[in-house]
């Protein structure tokens, strides 16, 4: 367990007054009661609002033996899956675990490259491994792809028998290709609830199977979204930080900051901006409407993007995820010549040094005329990723009906699909 999430709004003074949060009260109050009323567009996609409670000590248990008896038996796990169907997992896994388990699990089938795939099958061929195939339709080229190639690889190193204990499949109940697989080969599967889409999916066996493979503490993952959904059930932006953070959102896009840039301060948070990017681009950009999600990772990239937010085009504002408590020691080594002249921080931690590289960069950005604001988590631990995860889906559907969009549609998303077919030749696309 650990502390609450805190939005930090500081540094948006100047650039989002008061009056117009007023102004926009009752916009957000109404994005509110369609959420939590559960009518409005979209509405049959609102199970993820559920997940916190939904699955019971026993279906932990069950996610958690079936992980641990596939990981038993493998140097290496290969989670097969794109889009909703990988991102949560991996941000997840990422931002908690130690570099064995974020070693041992593997993500493929996010893309078409014949040479990547090609290289990941080269490599498992000494190792021991196994699969868990993620796809809510069974249809998405990529990952069908994937999963063709590398059950293949299974059933030639391990025969048939041995394979089907090494596979695990994460599918729709009933309909979808995969689901159809997996009964005909008998291999294991866990079930996606028809009304969760692929991007609001971490905190289903999506995201929990392969956590729960790397060792993390699904159940603790759980109440984390839990607390946070308990902390939200309030419209009122002054008691509930999706509300206040969808407000602003809002009000700043209104008046031409298209751009959002989701800053972190830990190379172990790479992932979750992309997760965060997934959510909040497929959920708002449709209807000529939506903020450009951008990520960045500092201070590396205050070394390649740093000019540009600093100085360019003022259409951009950013938010910080910031992590309260570290783990690391590790200080500033003392050196005898200090011909870097470094000695004037040495003994002081490297992560209290990067603190104050965040501080330093929210007022510079702020003074150089980007609003910014800060989500801040306790610890990289599941309970506040659980927070996380569900105060984000939270404020991203208040935002989206706040501007007037579904959130839990992605048409824009075949357009490339179709085109594809049809050059590729699919039957029936003309
Ligand atoms: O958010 C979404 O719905 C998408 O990103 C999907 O998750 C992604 O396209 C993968 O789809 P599927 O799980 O059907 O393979």
């Amino acid at each position: 367990m650990s502390g609450n999430l805190i939005f930090d709004t500081r540094n948006m003074e100047g650039f989002v007054e008061g009056s117009e949060l007023d102004s926009l009260s009752a916009e957000v109050k109404r994005a509110h009661e369609l959420l939590y009323g559960r009518r409005g567009p979209g509405k049959e996609f609102l199970g993820w609002m559920d997940l916190p409670e939904k699955y019971n000590e026993a279906f932990i248990s069950e996610v958690r033996d079936a992980a641990s008896s596939l990981s038993g038996n493998s140097d290496v796990i290969v989670v097969i899956g794109i889009g909703g169907s990988y991102l949560g997992a991996k941000a997840l896994i990422d931002a908690v675990c130690p570099i064995e388990a974020r070693e041992k699990i593997i993500f493929s089938g996010y893309n078409l490259s014949g040479e990547e795939l090609e290289d990941l099958l080269a490599g498992l061929k000494e190792k021991d491994f196994s699969i868990n195939v993620i796809s809510k339709s069974g249809t998405t080229t990529e990952s069908a792809i994937a999963f063709r190639a590398l059950e293949s690889l299974l059933i030639e190193k391990y025969g048939k028998d041995e394979a089907k204990k090494r596979i695990a499949c994460t599918t729709d109940r009933n309909k979808g290709a995969l689901r159809e697989i997996s009964e005909r080969k008998g291999y294991r599967s866990f079930e996606i609830p028809d009304d969760v889409g692929g991007r609001f999916s971490v905190l289903t066996p999506v995201g929990l199977f392969p956590a729960a493979a790397a060792g993390v503490d699904i159940g603790e993952l759980l109440s984390g979204a839990m607390a946070q959904k308990e902390s939200m059930s309030v419209s009122d932006p002054e008691k509930n930080p999706a509300s206040l953070y969808a407000a602003i959102r809002n009000i700043l896009w209104r008046k031409g900051k298209v751009i959002e840039v989701f800053s972190v301060f830990d190379g172990f948070l790479r992932n979750t901006a992309e997760w965060w990017k997934q959510l909040f681009g497929e959920s708002e950009g449709k209807n000529g409407r939506g903020i450009f999600p951008a990520g960045c990772v500092f201070s590396t990239d205050l070394h390649s993007m740093g000019q540009l937010i600093q100085d360019g085009n003022r259409n951009i504002f950013e938010t910080f995820l910031m992590v309260e408590k570290s783990a690391s020691e590790l200080e500033v080594p003392f050196s005898e010549d200090d011909t870097d002249g470094l000695n004037y921080i040495s003994g002081m931690r490297v992560d209290d040094v990067n603190r104050k590289a965040y501080e330093a960069t929210a007022r510079a950005h702020f003074s150089g005329g980007v609003p910014n604001s800060t989500i801040r988590i306790e610890e990289r631990s599941a309970f506040c990723m659980g927070q996380l995860f569900y105060f984000f889906e939270t404020a991203v559907a208040l935002s989206a009906y706040i501007s007037g969009v579904n959130p839990f549609n992605q048409p824009g998303v075949e357009t490339y699909k179709k085109e594809m077919f049809r050059l590729l030749g699919k039957d029936g696309i003309n």
